[in-house]
């Protein structure tokens, strides 16, 4: 981390934010950034001009234009894996100029669209229906993290925008207590599962894929499997085997990352829920926030000031933990989402190059929807040792009425004052130390192209952190080694006779186990 950085922090350090607010009657304008109806004000961020202004230096130095320019070309970004990573080709519209090795690509990607469409639309129809003729109201996509998360959190954030008769469900968990629930509330001869795997390897997946398959065998015969099972992935031979019917797949690429892709046919369950033109104007907003990414000046640029802002915050100001805080209980699964999103993607420790980083990289992810966070864990926020920096998210109408919309502003803006101007008082107790750094993310409404510009301005700012950090942000090595040695222990679980072959250190633990069971 340049030292200057750090001088600029310890300057500022005996200067509140609300002195910095004192001190520039424009500040509110010097460090906030509207795009197309989204505003990005980090006015409350214990940061200054020249603050700043070495931010964005730093940010030019670490080359961000130039990784920028050859991710959007389909460059090899994703190093250690030997991949491009064109999360953003899937927003491209029709007609868009692309470099000639992404022709064939952005085909395929047209085709896949047009793929779901139709499927969408067949299936609202009632044109493609169940084994027993009956149409479909029930659609369950069985996934998990990126194949789960994204989809989970749009079709509940965008419920408003549900069209046609269809519910979604989710289920994920390897347990098999959601399907198990989800089983026994859902009639089998209305119900769709599409299963979402880019490797169709996936474990927890698989575990659940074959739950569904042997329900609806099992209540509705052998025959009528194929009828009732859709499937998204990169593997043709694991769905060949898993009997998926050719007009049942949807393709995926290893070029789209899985916690980049709900802009796939990974999305098909939030199509199916809010239709496709919904679906395309999701997408339109991403393309939207892509573009000003791509063409804004960094010091005008949303995803790269809030890229600056969350490496002041890990490496300067020392902030381990990230709130996410929705003024919405439709985001409810934002946090969740953006977890993945930032955590398995600067979750680590090592450079692009292979050396240790420098500093540190991702802060922990965690929120809940802000109405509820402020009557469980504001009080860490607001009073705790811990540094931990926010993201308020505050949509100005959608609640379930006007006087609501007001309830709902009213809170954000107090809490946002609360974080800042902090509480003196005689009584330590009642003492608020303020400062608290946090930025506002605040919107009209959401709707389906606001939620695809915010989701997309979260994956640029993933990005710029990325290239801040010089790491990875599309493997997730860290994930591989506990998927592999449950593969071990499964056999010792399931044959007491094998106990000899799990790790010693295992040994007592399994024993007790054993024991209860
Ligand atoms: O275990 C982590 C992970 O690989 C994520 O990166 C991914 O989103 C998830 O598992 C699901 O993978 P898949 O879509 O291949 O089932």
């Amino acid at each position: 981390m340049a030292e200057s950085l750090t001088g600029h922090a310890r300057r500022l350090a005996a200067v509140s934010v609300s002195k910095l607010f004192a001190r520039n009657a424009n500040r509110f304008k010097h460090f906030s950034r509207a795009s197309d109806g989204l505003l990005f004000d980090f006015s409350r961020q214990h940061l200054d001009v020249e603050a700043l202004a070495m931010l964005l230096a730093d940010c030019e130095r670490a080359g961000l234009a130039a990784r920028t320019e050859a991710m959007f070309a389909g460059e090899i970004v994703n190093d250690s894996e030997q991949r491009q990573a064109l999360h953003t080709l899937l927003r491209a519209p029709a007609g868009t100029a692309v470099p000639a090795k992404l022709v064939p690509l952005e085909g395929a990607v047209r085709t896949m669209r047009a793929r779901c469409a139709a499927f969408v639309r067949d299936v609202h129809t009632a044109k493609r229906k169940s084994a027993t003729g009956a149409r479909f109201t029930d659609v369950v996509n069985i996934g998990i993290g990126g194949s789960d998360l994204g989809p989970a959190m749009a079709v509940e954030a965008l419920r408003p925008y549900r069209t046609g008769h269809l519910r979604c469900h989710f289920v994920s968990n390897v347990d098999g207590t959601q399907f198990a629930d989800l089983a026994a509330e859902l009639d089998p001869a209305r119900t769709l599962f599409i299963v979402c795997s880019k490797t169709f390897t996936t474990q927890e997946t698989l575990a659940n894929a074959r739950r569904a398959r042997a329900w609806i065998a099992g209540k509705l015969g052998e025959a009528a499997v194929r009828a009732h099972f859709v499937a998204v992935s990169t593997n043709g031979k694991a769905m060949d085997e898993f009997d998926i019917a050719a007009d049942a797949r949807f393709e995926m690429w290893d070029w789209v990352g899985g916690r980049y892709s709900l802009w796939s046919a990974v999305g098909l369950a939030i199509e199916l829920a809010i239709g496709t033109q919904h679906f395309e104007a999701m997408l339109a907003g991403a393309r939207a926030m892509d573009e000003h990414f791509r063409q804004a000046e960094p010091h005008e640029n949303l995803p790269v000031l809030a890229g600056l802002i969350a490496h002041w915050n890990r490496n300067v100001q020392g902030c381990a933990g990230h709130a996410v805080l929705p003024y919405t209980q439709r985001l409810a699964r934002l946090p969740a989402y953006l977890q993945q999103l930032e955590m398995e993607s600067l979750g680590k420790s090592i450079t692009r190059g292979g050396e240790e980083v420098v500093g540190d990289t991702g802060a922990v992810i965690f929120g809940e929807p802000a109405s509820n966070a402020q009557h469980s864990f504001f009080q860490l926020l607001h009073q705790g040792t811990a540094h931990v920096s926010l993201d308020l998210l505050l949509p100005l109408t959608g609640a379930a009425d006007a006087a609501a919309d007001e309830l709902v502003i009213a809170n954000c803006l107090s809490q946002a004052q609360a974080f800042m101007t902090g509480h003196e008082s005689d009584d330590p107790q009642r003492r608020h130390p303020g400062s608290r750094p946090l930025s506002l993310l605040v919107f009209p409404k959401l709707d389906p192209t606001m939620l695809g510009k915010l989701v997309a301005f979260y994956e640029h700012k993933v990005f710029v952190a990325s290239v801040l950090w010089d790491v990875n942000p599309f493997d997730q090595w860290g994930v591989e080694l506990g998927k592999k040695l449950c593969g071990g222990i499964l056999p010792v679980l399931h044959e007491p006779a094998r106990a000899s072959e799990a790790p010693a250190e295992l040994a007592g633990l399994l024993g007790w186990i054993r024991r209860q069971r």
